[in-house]
């Protein structure tokens, strides 16, 4: 019976040609993780899994299958269980990858957002690109059955000056639990990693966990380096203080990132607290930071010129600790979970995210609005991507542009403020036109950046009130015209590095 419940959810998903080594799914009771089919408490024993020097651009670690086989073997040979995963091109084809890890006993946390679609912490937008990307790579991945949960976002506030923009992460939040509520016949757990400011934490906490059952997350990672070498102890070391703090908490929590480099080699004396008595009763495991040796120096494992891999001292240090360390934790039918969700916590100057969140961000609203136009941003100002905020920029200074902008901690979203970045440009340039009553050619020029187009409809009256079906069609098959649709995350813009940091755990020392 229990054999019938895997295989079944394996065929669901449709994407395995075989049914040797599926996984079985792990769910979440409580606060705890368990595989939904012994019922056995399921702790991560998961490291970071993002190698990239040998890449100039995007980089997807799980579509090269001889990579993935590269490492996996590796990992399962260390005792892990679980990788995190903080960007993948939705494109690209995953199966070979995922076979693979489900072969190497491992699970996959993965990070939904790429640096190009995401919530930029001190300049928060959530819009059809961020939306649509993340859709896309909701498809991509729901199907396998070692998806142990997906990530809306990482570290995104970051200090007392970036908390509004944890409104519209919960947006994203809430839009991805009711689109994989409709598409995916298996409830994937979804969270959020926090980074560990003392001003904030405990608002994020609380934060991520209050509100309506689909504006809470099911998991709460927190990336935590404060354990440092061996002088320090789980009492000195502030991981103690933490497990107070999360006391009481209703949903799992592990630690997302961990793994303090400031001592090398490092030796990892934290993994027996994490998986060991010390924190077992509160958190469910960890994940170490991280697997290939980059500029910032956490490696596990060096990633030659040639493709091949080395190990380093950080591997066999973390294995031996690792072996020993079998935590078996309770039952799922014989643990009774009686915590509650939190209480949203009171706004202050240091906690500003509105209650009111910005709206899903529609499709069909844009495209309405779009053919209502008669002046619209040209194909010289779209294809230059860069350049639209500059232009957004000048309009806005010409004329308001509460239409197309956002305020969370307001809690006011203009009627297209969620629409593409060429759209808003259009619609703004429309509207100047309008000023001159659309009969002055040269009010619809801007230097060759707006032109002149032909409205199917004579005004965007009920455009804003249009959304979109929760599950229409995949997001690949979203084509806007106007879209700026390439994917090169790593490229560009000064939001881009920004939004890197934040993707990439913000620990680029
Ligand atoms: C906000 O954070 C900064 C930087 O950590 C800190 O110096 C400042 O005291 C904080 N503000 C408040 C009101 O605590």
């Amino acid at each position: 019976m229990t054999k019938t419940i895997a295989a079944s959810v394996v065929l669901l998903g449709a994407l395995f040609s075989s049914l040797t080594y599926a996984l079985n799914p792990i769910t979440i009771k409580g606060t705890k993780f368990f595989d939904s089919v012994t019922k056995d408490q399921f702790f991560i024993k998961g490291v970071a899994y993002q190698p990239r020097t040998l890449h100039s651009e995007v980089i997807d670690p799980l579509a090269k299958p001889a990579d993935c086989k590269r490492d996996f073997e590796l990992m399962k040979a260390l005792g892990l269980n679980t990788i995190r995963v903080y960007q993948v091109d939705n494109r690209q084809n995953h199966d070979e990858c995922m076979k693979l890890m489900e072969a190497a006993g491992i699970y996959l946390l993965l990070d939904v957002v790429a640096p190009k679609y995401s919530i930029v912490r001190t300049n928060p937008e959530y819009d059809l690109n961020t939306w649509s990307n993340v859709k896309g790579t909701l498809d991509a991945f729901k199907g396998y059955s070692n998806v142990l949960g997906f990530f809306v976002g990482n570290e995104v506030t970051n200090d007392n000056k970036t908390t509004v923009a944890s409104a519209y992460v919960k947006a994203l939040l809430r839009d991805t639990k009711n689109y994989l509520a409709s598409a995916s016949s298996r409830k994937i757990p979804v969270g959020y990693a926090n980074n560990d400011d003392p001003d904030i934490r405990l608002q994020i906490q609380a934060y991520f966990n209050c509100g309506p059952d689909n504006e809470r997350i099911d998991f709460f990672g927190i990336n935590l380096y404060e354990w440092c070498g061996t002088s320090v102890t789980y009492q000195t070391s502030g991981y103690a203080d933490r497990s107070k703090e999360i006391e009481g908490y209703s949903i799992p929590v592990f630690l997302s990132e961990f793994g303090c480099n400031a001592i090398m080699p490092r030796t990892f004396p934290e993994v027996k607290s994490i998986l060991g008595p010390d924190m077992t009763d509160l958190w469910s495991g960890g994940i170490v930071y991280e697997w290939s040796q980059e500029d910032n120096n956490y490696g596990l494992v060096k990633i030659n010129p040639d493709n091949s891999v080395s190990t380093l001292p950080d591997y066999a240090n973390l294995k031996s600790v690792l072996a020993p360390l079998k935590p078996v934790g309770v039952k799922m039918d014989a643990y009774s979970a009686t915590n509650k969700a939190s209480t949203c916590p009171a706004l202050t100057p240091m906690w500003e995210p509105n209650a009111k969140l910005p709206p899903m961000p529609s499709a069909g609203a844009c495209d309405c609005m779009m053919s209502s136009l008669s002046c619209v941003a040209s194909d010289q100002a779209v294809v230059t991507t860069e350049s639209l905020g500059t232009l957004l920029n000048t309009i806005c200074g010409m004329t308001s542009c509460d239409d197309i902008s956002s305020n969370g901690k307001a809690g006011v979203y203009g009627r297209y403020s969620s629409c593409l970045p060429s759209q808003k440009l259009s619609y703004m340039y429309n509207k100047y036109y309008a000023i001159a009553g659309k009969k002055e050619p040269t009010f619809c020029s801007f230097n060759g950046m707006a032109k002149l187009s032909t409205a199917s409809k004579p005004t965007d009256e009920g455009c804003s009130d249009v959304k979109d079906a929760i599950m229409v069609a995949p997001a690949e098959t979203y084509k806007s015209s106007q879209a700026p649709y390439s994917f090169s995350p790593f490229l560009v813009s000064s939001t881009s590095s920004t939004a890197l940091a934040m993707v990439m755990g913000g620990l680029l020392i």
